[in-house]
């Protein structure tokens, strides 16, 4: 593990980068989080720090003076977890409004970009690091989150880039592309109703969603020297979701007892 600096998680309030800093402070490491709205997440053991200042990954002004005070302030970053994010908001494409489409844009890849670059560049300057941006399956299918699809597979196509860039200089990029996963903002959209659970997993492969902390543990072992020969893999953790989403235009997925809508094949 990388024990000897940091580990930055943006986007550490809530959901996956909360999963990602507490599973990483149990296991030993020194980890910073920071938020746009910074809260101690849930459950995270008193070893985990939070950056009491607004990080507004979206913001170069603030990711720069941000990353700095925070070596400044804690040494050295030597992982980071890109986990700051916005979910796309559903529209056929005449009712997309630009402000929402920007707003998607502007966190989801810029973002992500400005946080790797600044922290990127620092790393490939002491030759050591690991970087994880969190995308989406999203960013590899098709839905009518049209911003938001595009976002994400940007953040595929830069974590492609940057390892390219940065290889030589010691410094890993890589990529987790999340399924549905239930967070607390996800949970309450299926409980709101706004979003239905049938629908979420029927093309899941598995036929379930995806737990923060398993997202989490994909990212710390990308973290880790375990996967110290792979870098510019984008590794889906979608419960089946990528395997399972086309088999509908055929005779459907099949359930635990082989059957096919209580059909025997
Ligand atoms: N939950 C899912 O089903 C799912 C699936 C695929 C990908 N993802 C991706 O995982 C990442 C984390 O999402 P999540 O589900 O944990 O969401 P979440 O809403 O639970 O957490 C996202 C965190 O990012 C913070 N944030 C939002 N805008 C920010 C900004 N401009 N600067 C800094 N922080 C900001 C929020 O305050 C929040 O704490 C996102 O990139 C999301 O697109 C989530």
């Amino acid at each position: 593990m990388i024990k000897d600096g940091i580990i930055l998680v943006t986007g550490g309030s809530r959901g996956i980068g909360a999963a990602s800093a507490i599973m990483l402070a149990e296991r030993g490491h020194r980890v910073v989080v920071t938020d746009i709205k910074p809260e101690r997440p849930t459950d995270a053991p008193a070893s985990v720090i939070v950056w009491p200042d607004c990080f507004d990954v979206a913001r170069e002004d603030i990711v720069s003076a941000g990353v700095e005070a925070i070596e400044k302030t804690h040494g050295p970053i030597t992982g980071l977890v890109n986990a700051a994010g916005v979910f796309g908001k559903m529209h056929s494409l005449d009712r997309i409004r630009m402000e929402n489409w920007d707003r998607e844009v502007n966190i989801d890849l810029r973002g992500t970009f400005l946080v790797a670059r600044t922290v990127g560049v620092r790393m490939a300057a002491r030759k050591h690091g690991a970087i994880v941006n969190v995308a989406s399956v999203a960013g590899m299918t098709s839905g009518p989150i049209h911003a938001y699809t595009a976002a994400k597979a940007g953040v595929i196509q830069l974590t492609l880039s940057m390892a390219g860039e940065w290889g030589r200089a010691g410094v890993r990029v890589n990529a987790v592309s999340p399924g549905f996963t239930r967070t607390v903002a996800l949970q309450a959209g299926i409980d709101s109703g706004a979003m239905s659970e049938e629908r979420l997993t029927r093309n899941a492969a598995m036929g379930r969603l995806v737990q923060p902390s398993e997202v989490a543990e994909a990212i710390v072992w990308l973290l880790s020297p375990m996967s110290s020969a792979i870098t510019g893999v984008n590794l889906p953790v979608d419960a089946g979701f990528l395997a399972g989403s086309t088999w509908d235009s055929y005779w459907g997925l099949p359930n635990s007892d082989g059957k096919i809508h209580g059909k025997t094949r």
